[in-house]
């Protein structure tokens, strides 16, 4: 058992790491990336698994115990069970997670299972096949029902995410939540961020975690607030009779700051130690010039005793010619 850990200047532990190993995606949600014109990065700039087993095995040293794969879709990835086997047997390494949309993801579950994956956090904002189309862009939804049904078959724990957004989804709340109803799953409701890579003014939000939750408690009156796990994104509620739970996350109120354990690492290797940074340590060149374990480790350790107490202090720190505006799929959420 490992027995180091790490603290960052605000005093929060860091055990959590979330890797995005693509940014590339099957779907093209409008609230994530914009219909045409994407690029994607260079395959030799993404890091390689190597050099990701690498950072995990370092930062498991240092006390991180748990890893959230994402992407991009990460099952776009060629191998990715090959890379997952490698972060599970990670000594140090107690759960490894994945968030994924699920288009590729049903056939994958049983090994998923097999090899120890904790949970996977599934995409799913509609269950209406035309707005699926709609909002993804991609006519994909039973394929997504079926990574669904797998997971449920297959009893790995299974959270779904659903952005909320005005004139698109607000229907959807109630149908989502009733999935909940007869099976064990945390369905959760999703403030809208801005990184949706178009770099368009973001309009004010319409639907914020209040709206959210007063838009629940006139359908179930007696919904109830149950305990959140600690380091939690979401405010999570119970409805009697119910055999899953509901979770409302802040995301763009960013409430939940002040017990933030998770950093991030983009696809091509930038260390995130906010979702609102725009990357405050290029790790991919520190691997890339040949820099020892020790060395990584003392970048790592500068950059988390220069963290920003919230969101919207590490949004203030960005340069000023970059507004949050970049496509959730570059940084996996
Ligand atoms: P677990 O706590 O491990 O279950 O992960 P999660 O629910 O935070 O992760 P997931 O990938 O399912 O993300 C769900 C939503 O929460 C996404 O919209 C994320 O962008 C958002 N989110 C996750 N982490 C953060 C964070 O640190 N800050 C903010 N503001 N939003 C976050
Ligand atoms: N706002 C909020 N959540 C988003 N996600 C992707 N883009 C946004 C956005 N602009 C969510 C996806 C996925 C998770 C990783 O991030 O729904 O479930
Ligand atoms: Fe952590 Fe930043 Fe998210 Fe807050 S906004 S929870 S500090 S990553």
């Amino acid at each position: 058992m490992n027995e180091s850990r790490i603290y960052d200047n605000h005093g929060r532990p860091i055990d959590y790491v979330r890797i995005a190993v693509t940014d590339r995606c099957n779907l093209r949600c409008f609230y994530c990336m914009p219909a045409e014109g994407i690029t994607y990065v260079n395959r030799k700039d993404l890091l390689s698994y190597e050099e990701i087993s690498r950072l995990v095995a370092i930062l498991a040293e240092m006390g991180v115990r748990k890893v959230r794969i994402t992407g991009g879709e990460p099952f776009l990835r060629r191998d990715l069970m090959f890379l997952l086997e490698k972060i599970v047997s990670t000594r140090g390494i107690e759960a490894v997670h994945i968030t994924t949309n699920g288009v590729l993801t049903a056939p994958h579950v049983p090994a998923l299972k097999a090899m120890g994956i904790k949970s996977i956090n599934l995409s799913l904002d509609t269950l209406d096949r035309q707005r699926f189309m709609e909002m993804t862009r991609r006519d994909e939804l039973p394929k997504v029902q079926e990574c669904l049904e797998a997971l449920l078959a297959n009893g790995i724990s299974t959270k779904i995410n659903a952005v909320v957004m005005e004139g698109k989804n607000v229907e959807d709340i109630i149908p989502l939540t009733e999935l909940g109803r007869k099976d064990p799953v945390e369905v959760r409701f999703i403030e809208e961020m801005p990184f949706n890579g178009a770099g368009a003014n973001y309009p004010r939000l319409a639907w914020n975690h209040r709206r959210i939750l007063q838009e629940l408690k006139s359908h179930y009156p007696e919904i109830h607030k149950i305990p959140d796990p600690d380091h939690s994104t979401s405010e999570n509620y119970q409805i009697p009779g119910f055999a899953g739970t509901v979770g409302i996350i802040p995301a763009f109120t960013r409430t939940f700051c002040g017990t933030c354990n998770r950093i991030r690492l983009t696809a091509v290797g930038q260390l995130k130690t906010c979702l609102y940074d725009d990357g405050v340590l290029d790790i991919r060149a520190l691997l890339r010039s040949g820099a020892a374990d020790g060395e990584i480790r003392t970048a790592f350790l500068k950059a988390f005793s220069n963290r920003a107490k919230d969101g919207y202090e590490a949004e203030k720190r960005r340069s000023a010619d970059r507004p949050v505006n970049e496509s959730m799929s570059t940084i996996g959420g």
